[in-house]
């Protein structure tokens, strides 16, 4: 369908929530593939607060220019209290129609989507692109960002190993993911790592304490810990660890913000290039209240409602393989 036949004229979009990186090809995308419809397409600063401030611009082909290879996002990020409350996103519709826009693109996370699925209640036509280094939506392989934050994982632990191996230490790596262990999981498997705690899987730690001593036995010069924050502080896994074996004196790294930055890698510009056109036309199409993914390289659309009230599955198989290879 063209945008001559389509109901939609006019679309916005917006990022939200924690930033990541490949949100600025998503964007690029979304205007660059609008434009390419017919669509006339506007930007919203700051997310849903944004909104709510009237902070919408109109946006071109030269607005979206030199910003494939940055991390961050142009349209900037925030978190908005009053955009939870239903007066929130009555005045957010209102804005959204007063202004002629009859489409919304949103790029975030669970939370990001919830106020998409707000706003289609509303009346407005939404899609959710999934934007989060944590890869903790369903419906969707993968999350753009998310393999360029794996990336910078296991960049680090690479260095890590130098120093750990010369000093024949433990090194206890904490990474990003509040629900899912995902960052946890492929940083774990690409680097080699002896443990991975991650928020889905029970551990002991006393267990992992007997084999960090193992290891060192058996002739390891150094370990790596994998901590997901969802499943708890590396420093309280340093401590455990120290009190079982005093003569293990692990390092604690907290990657933290540093996951969240640095140039996207070519998966993740690519899904989000791939994944901004198809909001679009699925946007053309007729269709709301949707989250776009892939899965096995399909590109998919399903339900927000059903997206943001199911909880993403953590693949066990992988995980006992990355232990089983890092013995
Ligand atoms: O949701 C993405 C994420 O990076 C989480 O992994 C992390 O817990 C959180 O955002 C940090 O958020 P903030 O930007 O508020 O510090």
């Amino acid at each position: 369908m063209s945008a001559v036949e389509s109901a939609v004229k006019k679309i916005a979009v917006l990022t939200s929530g924690g930033d990541s990186q490949g949100m600025n090809a998503a964007v690029r995308a979304v205007v660059r593939s609008g434009l390419y419809y017919g669509l006339e397409v506007c930007g919203i600063q700051r997310g849903y607060q944004g909104l709510l401030n009237e902070d919408i611009f109109p946006m071109d082909l030269r607005s979206v220019g030199d910003i494939i290879q940055r991390g961050g996002t142009i349209l900037q990020s925030a978190r908005c209290k009053e955009f939870m409350t239903l007066e929130g996103q009555q005045k957010g519709a209102d804005i959204l129609r007063k202004h002629g826009i009859d489409g919304l693109i949103v790029i975030g996370g669970d939370g990001s989507y919830q106020g998409a699925n707000k706003l289609s209640k509303q009346g407005i036509n939404t899609m959710g692109l999934p934007g989060t280094i944590d890869n903790d939506i369903s419906f969707t392989d993968y999350t753009i960002g998310f393999d360029t934050s794996v990336g910078v994982v296991v960049d680090a632990i690479n260095k890590l190993r130098d120093t750990m191996s010369s000093h024949e230490r433990v090194s206890i790596v904490e990474v990003m993911g509040r629900h899912c262990g995902d960052i946890a999981l492929h940083a774990g498997l690409a680097s080699g790592a002896e443990s991975i705690l991650v928020p889905e899987v029970p551990f002991d730690l006393k267990e992992i304490a007997d084999r960090m001593h193992h290891n060192f036995a058996c002739g390891k010069r150094h370990s790596i810990i994998i901590v997901a924050e969802g499943a708890g502080r590396g420093e309280d896994v340093a401590e455990q660890l120290h009190l079982q074996y005093p003569n293990l004196e692990p390092r604690v790294t907290v990657l933290g913000h540093i996951q969240r930055g640095g140039t996207p890698t070519p998966r993740d510009r690519n899904l989000a290039s791939l994944l901004g056109d198809f909001a679009v036309r699925k946007l053309i199409e007729g269709e709301s209240d949707k989250a776009c993914g892939v899965i096995k390289g399909e590109l998919v659309l399903t339900d927000i409602d059903k997206v943001v009230n199911s909880k993403k599955e953590f693949d066990h198989a992988t995980y006992e393989l990355a232990l089983r290879l890092s013995q």
